[in-house]
């Protein structure tokens, strides 16, 4: 039997999914990632969102401007797409190197998503016009309505829309945001290369019996929502198979406390200060550490076309202890901090 290693060095992560608001929230959430990855996608979802070229480049300098000095840290900002979206200007701010890609939320299907689309006829002109400049086209893949069960939003939104638009747009580069079932695992198998796939820290290591079983956990509580153990096993099987259509998003999603934890609680899991390390034990515990660095270096840019980070870093297995909450300067406001107060087994070294 061959010892795990107690160290790996593999090339800069970049997050493909974040969150990190705006504001006092966006200042103390912002240097989690900056420290750690080279890039992050920046998921558009404010309120109001960011629809525009014009709103992207205004968001993103005031991103740049809460970088904690000397960070070396891009963001790669997106756009919300709404029922209105002017082709035109999701093209020009493509071309212009503002947006490296589109978001899709359906209406109300998350977080921040009631200016979502509501009907997808009125977006294929934007993705006509997506597919014939190579533009990224980034999905939160659920279908929303009374009828359907929320474990199979995701199946749904396959089956009904995700599966024609495949074959509808075979130029249009996809990505299926935070994969969460075997059927979204195996769907993106099937399209790459594509379709691209990330998958978040909490949907490899929970399942709905951890999240409901013993108690309400609010921190449990995200869109896609966790589902089964052997929805669970699919995906550790497909991010830690090294395949390139699959890649590191952690869809770290702060939440004031009292919105988070409230009778009617707000989806999202604020987790950029344990991603990487939960993602090196999820790793270690299938046998593949050595595959770490496809799926948190290597497939993401791939996939965006983008060169992979030319730096390294090292992880060690030296346990720590998570913060249980993170403090929002001036604003008297707190966000707890997915897997905060346990041990976390790897650690990032300088
Ligand atoms: C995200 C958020 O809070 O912005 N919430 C979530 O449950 N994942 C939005 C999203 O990605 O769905
Ligand atoms: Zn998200």
């Amino acid at each position: 039997m061959s010892s795990t290693p107690t160290r790996i060095t593999i090339r800069r992560p970049d997050d493909w999914h974040l969150h990190v608001r705006d504001g006092k929230m966006l200042e103390a959430v912002l240097p989690y990632t900056a420290s750690v990855f080279g890039r992050a996608i920046l998921m558009p979802n404010l309120v109001p969102p960011v629809r525009t070229t014009r709103d992207a480049v205004a968001y993103r300098a005031r991103v740049l401007a809460a970088l904690p000095s000397g960070a070396r840290f891009t963001p790669l900002m997106t756009c919300y797409v709404t029922d209105d979206t002017d082709p035109d200007d999701v093209a020009r701010g493509f071309g212009e190197g503002v947006l490296a890609a589109a978001k899709l939320y359906p209406a109300n299907a998350t977080t921040n998503s009631a200016a979502g689309v509501t009907d997808y006829r009125r977006i294929m002109r934007v993705l006509e016009r997506m597919e014939k400049i190579d533009m990224p086209f980034l999905m939160h893949g659920e279908h929303v309505d009374d009828e359907t069960d929320i474990f199979d939003r995701e199946a749904v939104f396959i089956d009904r829309h995700l599966s024609k638009w495949v074959k509808q747009f075979p130029g249009l580069r996809m990505v299926l945001e935070h994969v969460s079932s075997k059927t979204g695992v195996d769907f993106v198998a099937g399209a790459a290369p594509q379709v691209g796939g990330t998958i978040t820290p909490y949907h490899l290591r929970l399942t709905r019996t951890d999240w409901l079983g013993s108690g309400l956990k609010p921190m449990m509580y995200a869109m896609p929502v966790i589902k089964t153990a052997a929805d669970r096993a699919a995906l550790r099987k497909a991010a830690t198979s090294g395949a390139p259509c699959y890649f590191l998003g952690t869809d770290s999603a702060p939440h004031p406390l009292a919105r988070k934890v409230a009778v009617n609680g707000v989806p999202g899991i604020f987790n950029a200060p344990v991603a990487l390390s939960t993602y090196a034990e999820v790793f270690e515990a299938e046998g593949a550490l050595v595959k770490l660095d496809a799926f948190a270096s290597l497939n993401g840019p791939k996939h965006y076309r983008l060169p992979p980070n030319e730096d390294a870093i090292t992880l060690e297995k030296s346990p720590w202890t998570a913060p249980v909450e993170i403090k929002v300067a001036g604003a008297d406001e707190r966000a707890l901090v997915y897997r905060g107060g346990e041990t976390i087994a790897w650690r990032l070294v300088e």
